[in-house]
């Protein structure tokens, strides 16, 4: 039987869901295509588009068909790409990483011409151009070497700005990284020039569908020694603040579902920095399985976790889902 009588509730916060317009009304975070980065990966060769099994509706992009994804991101509001390069010869340095002919270098050149307004940001590290895969430098004990690796890192985001990219942003967690790169890029000229330091990355195991896409596992070993033990929070505010003080201009988080209290406590601990969330290759193979299994609604699930990352701090996400939530947040907004 349904009781007719009411209850002197005083305290209903139900009143403030009872319509989409009130909903919206109280509505405390927002997502929009103007938060998302979407993450390209050029390789050589003219219109080759090479699927990533693991990672369906992505694929390695020669650079014309890079242009066109590129146009594609600003068409639905998507301010930046960030850019992977698969080079054609891989070294134990990596040397295509700072060719002027390099493959990110020519993706930079024509995307710039092609969309200039399209912010162009490229990821700074070694482990997709190194035969061994590693992202530094090796000794003869396959130790990576810390110092010598940043004058690599150096030379590449220096060729980067002067390909045109409008961010640098090194992902390869070595020891002074930002300060390195900020004195490098200012003795070329381009004080202007900002540094997205991926300051907080762990040793995940959700990194394993790049590292196919970008062709860029170690190839014996692992990343412990330079990423983060996903245990440690304390540590993750020690890089922070020693990015901040090298002179970062954004900080990252990464990878980002298992990792929203530190996204949280990076924000709260560094408001002062814009924070991006790295939404990586594994958390988007898990949803898109399951949605091709149809046990989730993937557009749902999409923006709902889109949203989570903005609610636990973060100003803009890294994510390949980008277009497709830029399509659907512009679907439902008509
Ligand atoms: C390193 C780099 C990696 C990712 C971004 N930059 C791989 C790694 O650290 O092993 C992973 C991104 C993803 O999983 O989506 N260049």
């Amino acid at each position: 039987m349904i009781k007719t009588k009411q209850h002197q509730l005083t305290m209903r916060p139900r009143r403030l869901r009872r319509s989409p317009q009130l909903r919206a009304m109280v509505r405390e975070t927002s997502l929009s295509a103007d938060d998302f980065i979407y993450p390209l990966f050029v390789t050589h060769g003219e219109k080759v588009r090479h699927p990533i099994a693991s990672m369906p509706g992505i694929a390695q992009l020669s650079v014309d068909q890079a242009v066109i994804e590129a146009e594609e991101a600003a068409a639905l509001g998507v301010p930046a790409v960030i850019l992977f390069g698969i080079p054609a010869h891989k070294d134990p340095i990596g040397l295509e990483n700072f060719a002027p002919e390099g493959i990110v270098q020519q993706a930079i050149r024509a995307i710039k011409t092609a969309v200039p307004h399209l912010l162009v940001i490229t990821d700074v590290c070694l482990c997709e151009y190194t035969d061994h895969g590693h992202c530094g430098l090796l000794d003869e004990m396959g130790n990576v070497l810390n110092d010598e690796t940043l004058d690599v890192l150096v030379d590449t985001a220096v060729s980067h700005a002067q390909a045109g990219a409008d961010i640098v942003a090194p992902s390869g967690m070595m020891d002074g990284m930002v300060a390195a790169i900020r004195a490098g890029l200012d003795d070329a000229g381009f004080t202007q020039i900002p540094v997205m330091s991926y300051a907080v990355k762990y040793a995940s195991a959700f990194y394993g569908p790049f590292r196919d896409a970008a062709d860029g596992a170690p190839k014996f070993g692992d990343r412990k020694t330079h990423q983060m033990d996903p245990a440690n929070v304390r540590e993750a505010l020690r890089e922070a603040q020693l990015d901040v003080a090298e002179g970062a201009d954004f900080l990252m988080v990464k990878p980002g579902l298992p990792y929203l209290d530190v996204i949280r406590t990076i924000h709260d601990n560094y408001p002062e920095l814009p924070l991006v969330a790295y939404n990586v290759s594994g958390e988007y193979a898990m949803i898109k399985a399951a949605a091709a299994n149809g046990w989730l609604d993937e557009e749902r699930v999409v923006l709902e976790t889109l949203l989570g990352f903005k609610r636990a701090g973060a100003d803009l996400i890294i994510t390949y889902h980008a277009l497709d939530a830029a399509r659907w947040l512009r679907k439902i907004k008509d």
